[in-house]
């Protein structure tokens, strides 16, 4: 299949007859690019499962851009739920609901809830506008691999896969949304992002964190939210995160690497590492910048020769937590802690 690239306001009008025709297309949000298709086709969801090789249970986000399209695909919304989206919609935050009947199988597989998010980004929402459509779109990589943050990435794992690329630059975050089950009571966080567990707690009041954000999820025990339990964010190489005071982590890296390995350090410590394939996650003091950082630095490593890269990874507190656990996430939890 030939892949078009599409930019500007022509490029959103074609990017939405495609869409309108069961077509996949990789659209870009202030989180990371997502593989899009009409959310309300069996058809067409089906083809994003294979564009990715997405595992058959793994459940997708609906994007949309009104309270009308809420509640055509949700029922028995919580006041706490709505509370949220006074709050954080449009943005980076994606809530879980109960789902109406008109959601297809291929979106919420075998589960009575759907992920559904209102983007604030300019495209994704003049996109869904000129489409009419909500749009379903996970992360637009390979399965396993780090998400997209530019139109370059995307290209790389889905050229020849999917009908076209539209292109709107650099994400502005870098890391995919908040995810958050309120259906349940507490409500629980299953994927860090953006808006962090205090900005949601200081809006609904305490909330849980579920155990697979912090701690590996053996195969057999269950998970609240499917994509918990698959290897993500996985550059080629073998990574090993080393958490604590970001001078004694340098320290360790400094201790234990080859100068074949891959380092992944903050800015402040760059000179400090003599090894020729290393890269800047951002500064220690700019949590935002990581979180900017961290996918494309990760998919660097893939041009280069190293096997094992070690990574120094933030704290757990606001955004910390949403960068620490993709990075431990791409590492299986190969975690070093100081
Ligand atoms: O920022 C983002 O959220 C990006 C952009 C494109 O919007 N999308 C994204 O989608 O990251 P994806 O598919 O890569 O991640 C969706 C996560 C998965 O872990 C999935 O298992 C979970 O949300 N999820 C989807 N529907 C769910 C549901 N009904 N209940 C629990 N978890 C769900
Ligand atoms: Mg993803």
């Amino acid at each position: 299949m030939n892949t078009l690239k599409l930019s500007g306001e022509v490029g959103i009008r074609a990017a939405a007859k495609l869409l309108q025709n069961d077509e996949v297309v990789a659209i870009p949000t202030e989180t990371v690019y997502g593989l899009a298709a009409n959310a309300l086709s069996q058809t067409a969801v089906e083809k994003i499962f294979k564009a990715k090789g997405r595992p058959q249970d793994n459940p997708l986000i609906v994007h949309i851009n009104s309270y009308k399209m809420l509640d055509i695909l949700t029922k028995n919304v919580p006041l706490n739920a709505r509370k949220l989206m006074d709050e954080f919609w449009p943005g980076e935050l994606t809530i879980v609901l109960n789902k109406r009947k008109i959601v297809p199988r291929g979106i919420s597989k075998n589960l009575d809830t759907v992920a559904v998010r209102f983007p604030s980004h300019k495209i994704a929402i003049e996109l869904i506008n000129c489409s009419q459509l909500p749009l379903a779109a996970p992360s637009a990589n390979i399965s396993g691999k780090p998400s997209p943050t530019n139109a370059h990435h995307v290209a790389r794992d889905m050229d020849g896969k999917i009908s076209a690329i539209l292109d709107g630059g650099e994400c502005q975050f870098g890391l995919e949304s908040t995810v958050i089950d309120m259906t349940k009571v507490p409500p629980i966080l299953l994927r860090p992002g953006k808006i962090t567990k205090e900005q949601i707690e200081g809006v609904i009041g305490k909330i849980l964190v579920d155990k697979s954000i912090t701690e590996l999820i053996s195969n057999s025990e269950k998970v609240s939210s499917p994509g918990m339990k698959y290897k993500h964010y996985a550059p080629n190489a073998r990574v090993t995160v080393v958490t604590g005071n970001p001078t004694e982590t340098a320290g360790y890296i400094k201790q234990h690497a080859n100068l074949s390995d891959g380092i992944l350090c903050f800015d402040e410590f760059f000179d400090f590492f003599s090894q020729p394939d290393k890269r800047k996650l951002g500064s220690e003091f700019d949590i935002n910048a990581q979180a900017k950082n961290l996918f494309s630095a990760l998919r660097d490593f893939d041009d280069t020769d190293v096997s094992h890269i070690f990574a120094q990874c933030p704290s757990d507190d606001g955004v910390g937590l949403a960068v620490a656990n993709r990075l431990k996430k791409s590492s299986g939890f190969n975690v070093v802690s100081l």
